[in-house]
Formats: structure tokens, C-alpha cells, sequence
């Protein structure tokens, strides 16, 4: 099953664990539309051929949603039923903490096998290094604002971009370090107007022909607009510009990386289920799998590494 938004490398997932299913003589069914259809008994039988060619592909081929109905006692009763009643022993989840906040409560209310690969773009999963579709989000984003620099460096413009993130500031630190950014803005570290304006000064005293400002949606109130609005006020060196990627960064064909560590977690997946482990989430932490209990991951915060933000301030100098 596949739940939460959806991100780049969860169609090698799936590939992964269905196929190291079939070696290992399972059957396998797919639930189509997350937590939706479990609840609605909307279940497939895969064979080998469901998953031909979809390794590169991203978005999911059995469907994703965000469930109101799951986080309700009766929701997951109903579930259960439908599981218990199609003769599935065992679920693999592909999803994000929200996902696995719902995972940790079905798994205290019934017994069946349950365990968790994580995906997003947003890399917000307590227990892993990275979830399965930040690695081509970044990529996503790093494209585009490449080509944004260009544009702001013939115009000698500041650039406000926004990445997504939710409330996590991991595709603004990669990408801000990556793309060489003038300085980023995430929710974890809220640096003042004041600091910020104090950078750019510094970008235009260098005599800098553009800078440009990666913002994590989650970082400021009101979004791009009003604080380029509020920038604009203080600092007239440059002409402003702003620029929303949105959900390009949820699409595309995923990363190599992206591609190695779903067919990874969802091979250990497998073996984990029919060693009747449950309640998991399997990563990669510091290159070795790691198994985080579904509330820990869903609950717990992960740390942004201060080391990169301190490298973006003493590289764009
Ligand atoms: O969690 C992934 C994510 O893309 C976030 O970065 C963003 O805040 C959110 O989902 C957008 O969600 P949607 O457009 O699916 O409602």
C-alpha cells in the first residue's frame, strides 16, 4: 500500500516488494488508494508483470489518498475486516509520519504484521538519514533554480524561491547549499529579517550580480510574497523577484538514489514481515538499515545538521 502524498521512488518500492515477494513464494495483493481502500476492501492481485517498468517512474501505480476515515477507531476496525476477510497476513506500508502515526494505532488495536518504508520529499521521518523521493526533489529543485540564477544574474536580481517541505527544512538546506544560495530560510532555525537583509548587504557590498534566497514553505508567515514585500522595504539594492516550485518537486523519474534505496527498504521489508516483526519503520541510518517503531518515527523530530547552514553562510561570504 502506498499512503500520504506521493513522492519520487515509491514505484520501485512497490517493484521491490513484490518481487522479493514472489521469491520467496508469497502472494501478493495491492490495496489501491492508501488507507481509503483498505478501509474499502479496494484490493488486486499482483503478478510479476504489474510492475514491469515502473522502476523510473514516479508518482504511485496503486494509487495514494490522505485518510480522515483512518484516524477513526471504526475506520480502522473496518480495515482489519477487510483484511482479515481477503486473507491478507501481512501489510507493508509505503508512506510518510502521518502514515505511520495511523500505522502505530491500527498495530496497538489488531494483530496482524505491519511495516513501514518511508517516503517523501520532505525527509521528515524520525529514524532514517533520507526518505525515498527527497533525493529528486532536491534534484527537481536544484534544476530550476539553476536556471532561475541564470535570469537573476543577467537582471543583477534577488530571487526569494520557495521549496516545499511542510514544516521541515531539508530541501531548502540541500538546496540552498547545493545551488550555492546567498542564504535559506527553514522553519527549524527562524532567522530574523534583520539577519537576513544584514546577508544580502554583504552579497551587494561583494558586488555580487544576483542572490537568491531559498525559502522552506514552512519558514515564514504570509510566504514568499509578503516577505519579499517586507525585504523590499529595507533593502533597494536590487530588483525582487519571487518564485513558487510547488509540485513540480513531488513528480519526475526518480533519482538513482532514490531508486537503490526503495528497492533496499523494500526487500528488508519483506524479510522483516515474514520474520512476524511489526510495527517497523526499516531505513538507512548512517549506511546501515535501521528499524524505528511506527510512533517513534511518526513522532519523533529529527535534527537539521548545523553544520550545512554554517557551511551556506561561510561559502556565500
Ligand atoms: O509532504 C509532502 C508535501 O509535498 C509537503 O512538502 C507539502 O507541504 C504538502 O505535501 C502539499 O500537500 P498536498 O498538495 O498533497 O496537499
Amino acid at each position: 500500500m502506498t499512503s500520504g502524498g506521493d513522492a519520487p521512488g515509491m514505484n520501485a518500492a512497490i517493484r521491490s516488494v513484490l518481487r522479493t515477494a514472489l521469491a520467496h513464494d508469497l502472494e501478493v495483493m495491492s490495496v489501491h488508494g492508501g488507507f481509503e481502500g483498505l478501509i474499502d476492501g479496494n484490493f488486486s492481485t499482483m503478478d510479476s508483470f504489474t510492475v514491469s517498468n515502473i522502476i523510473q517512474r514516479g508518482g504511485t501505480i496503486i494509487k495514494t489518498s490522505r485518510s480522515e476515515r483512518f484516524k477513526t477507531t471504526e475506520g480502522r476496525k473496518t480495515a482489519y475486516d477487510q483484511l482479515k476477510k481477503t486473507g491478507i497476513e501481512g501489510l507493508v506500508i509505503i508512506g510518510g509520519n502521518g502514515t505511520f502515526a495511523g500505522a502505530h494505532a491500527f498495530c496497538s488495536e489488531f494483530h496482524i504484521p505491519v511495516v513501514g518504508i518511508p517516503k517523501t520529499i520532505d525527509n521528515d521521518v524520525y529514524g532514517c538519514d533520507y526518505t525515498i523521493g527527497f533525493d529528486t526533489a532536491c534534484n527537481t529543485a536544484l534544476e530550476a533554480i539553476d536556471k532561475i540564477r541564470d535570469t537573476a544574474d543577467a537582471h543583477n536580481r534577488l530571487f526569494f524561491v520557495e521549496v516545499m517541505g511542510r514544516d521541515a527544512g531539508y530541501i531548502a538546506l540541500h538546496c540552498g547549499i547545493s545551488a550555492g544560495a546567498e542564504a535559506i530560510l527553514i522553519p527549524e532555525d527562524k532567522d530574523s529579517i534583520a539577519g537576513l537583509i544584514a546577508c544580502l548587504e554583504r552579497g551587494w557590498k561583494r558586488k555580487k550580480s544576483s542572490l537568491i534566497v531559498i525559502v522552506a514553505e514552512g519558514a515564514v508567515k504570509g510566504g514568499i510574497l509578503n516577505l519579499a514585500a517586507e525585504v523590499e522595504k529595507k533593502f533597494k539594492h536590487y530588483e525582487i523577484r519571487t518564485t513558487v516550485l510547488g509540485h513540480i518537486q513531488r513528480g519526475g523519474n526518480p533519482s538513482c538514489f532514490d531508486r537503490t534505496l526503495a528497492s533496499l527498504l523494500g526487500n528488508e521489508a519483506v524479510k522483516v514481515i515474514m520474520q512476524g516483526r511489526t510495527g517497523l519503520v526499516i531505513g538507512m541510518r548512517n549506511n546501515r538499515l535501521s528499524y524505528t517503531p511506527f510512533l517513534k518515527a511518526a513522532m519523533g523530530r529529527k535534527k537539521i545538521n548545523k553544520r550545512f547552514e554554517n557551511i551556506i553562510k561561510e561559502l556565500s561570504a
